[in-house]
């Protein structure tokens, strides 16, 4: 079939790579997905060493995609890039279809509901208040290291049931998985692959003090779990280690660094969360769509179908920018403002619905919600002391340094 898009748009002006880091060298390229939403919304595009894929940039196309999981799976893979070994990928909760997807998912989701959640908050906060108070004695503090990696990082390390003193480890090897922040392609591939198995040992090692499998944490409800009268394979809870640490570390600290840089940028909006936080709710819904830390997952086409006009072949890959569709005017009236008192505000930041909608979204609300009362509280002053340092990624919109001043 013809990979070519059914506007017949297209051209050396778009011929953009998504693949190439570079391009996102100072955070997502909002002009380059309007352009893809105005002239090839349904646009195919290269990858390297791979067969290439379809870019999905407009709101409902996006949804359209999400919420449909029997045309679209998520097998082999949510990365646009076909993993060299495929053995720990396929085993990730987040690459499975129904109905595996569901009984997998089903073993972790009690205690991720937002009741369970909202459970949390005092203890949420007592780490929060601590953590912002050591932060505002430094007078001056890295918002990335000091604070925004912290929190999260302790939570899931806590809910997970990685003890507080192993908790820097394990970040470190989440870092190493996720960043993809080198320019040797193949070197940060081989890195990757070194942080994972460094980290399936550990999780063997923590596994092995569970002895009378009575614990509360995730990891002991995993070993606990029975999937169609089977119990996990130890391997099948390293990956699920896995996901968890990085979904819950590796996410919700470039919310808070990319909103609070936000608020940096537009003045007027933070002063008016100031003088009114009762808009903290639906502040942190815009710094979900503002930011949207995570970019893109992909789907794969299961039968030859259509998106938004477009002919996709059985095979394609098709890959939904969550970052593009967050912009997209037909949804969002004035997409470029930034406007904490926006509603309704249905951004696709977690997801755009489906059954992978993030596990961890309540979670990741309470923490930035706590996080920002108490800054707002605690440092009223607090202004960037130097430039931010983005993270070269197309898949994660991070920050990996924002200097900042009480
Ligand atoms: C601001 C922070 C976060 C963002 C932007 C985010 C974003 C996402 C997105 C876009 C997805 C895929 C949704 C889909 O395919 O429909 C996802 C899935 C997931 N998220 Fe999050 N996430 C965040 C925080 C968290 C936290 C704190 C956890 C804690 C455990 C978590 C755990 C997961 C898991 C396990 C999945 C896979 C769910 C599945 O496959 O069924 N996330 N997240």
């Amino acid at each position: 079939m013809s990979r070519v898009s059914s506007d017949g748009l297209g051209g050396p002006n778009l011929a953009v790579d998504l693949c190439d880091r570079s391009t996102f060298r100072a955070g997502p390229p909002h002009d380059v997905f309007r352009r893809f939403r105005e002239e090839q919304p349904v646009a195919f595009l290269p990858e390297p060493d791979g067969p290439g894929f379809w870019g999905v940039f407009r709101y409902d196309d996006v949804v359209e995609v999400s919420r449909h999981p029997q045309r679209f799976s998520s097998a082999p893979s949510v990365f646009i890039q076909d993993p060299p070994d495929a053995t720990v990928t396929q085993e990730l909760l987040i690459n499975q279809d129904p109905p595996r997807h569901t009984k997998l998912r089903k073993l972790v989701n009690r205690g991720f509901t937002p009741r369970q959640i909202s459970a949390l908050e005092p203890h949420v906060r007592e780490i929060v208040v601590g953590l912002v108070d050591r932060a505002a004695a430094m007078g001056q503090f890295d918002l990335v290291h000091d604070l925004a990696v912290e929190l999260p990082l302790q939570v899931i390390a806590e809910l997970v049931g990685v003890p507080h003193e192993d908790r820097h480890r394990v970040s470190a090897w989440t870092e190493r998985m996720m960043s993809n922040d080198d320019d040797d392609q193949s070197a940060m591939q081989a890195d990757a692959r070194a942080a994972i198995t460094e980290m399936f040992a550990y999780a063997d090692r923590l596994i092995a003090t569970r002895v009378d499998g009575e614990g509360t944490d995730l990891l002991s409800v995993l070993l606990r779990a029975d999937v169609d009268g089977e119990a996990l394979t130890q391997f099948e809870i390293d990956v699920f280690f896995m996901l968890l640490m990085n979904a819950g570390s590796e996410t919700t600290r470039n919310l808070i660094t990319g909103g609070t840089l936000a608020l940096f940028q537009h003045p007027d909006q933070r002063a008016l969360l100031a003088a009114q936080p009762e808009h903290l709710p639906t502040a942190i819904e815009e710094m979900l769509r503002w930011v949207t830390p995570v970019m893109h997952f992909r789907r794969t086409a299961r039968e030859d179908c259509e998106i938004g006009g477009q002919a996709i072949a059985a095979g394609d890959k098709v890959v939904m920018w969550y970052t593009s569709a967050n912009r997209d005017e037909a949804q969002f009236p004035n997409a470029d403002t930034f406007d904490i008192t926006r509603a309704p505000n249905e951004h696709v930041a977690f997801g755009a619905g489906g059954p992978h909608f993030c596990l961890g979204a309540s979670l990741a609300r309470l923490e930035a919600r706590i996080l920002f009362e108490e800054m707002l509280a605690r440092m009223p002053a607090l202004g960037p002391a130097g430039d931010p340092v983005h993270l070269k990624s197309n898949f994660i919109n991070g920050i990996k340094s924002l200097p900042v001043r009480v």
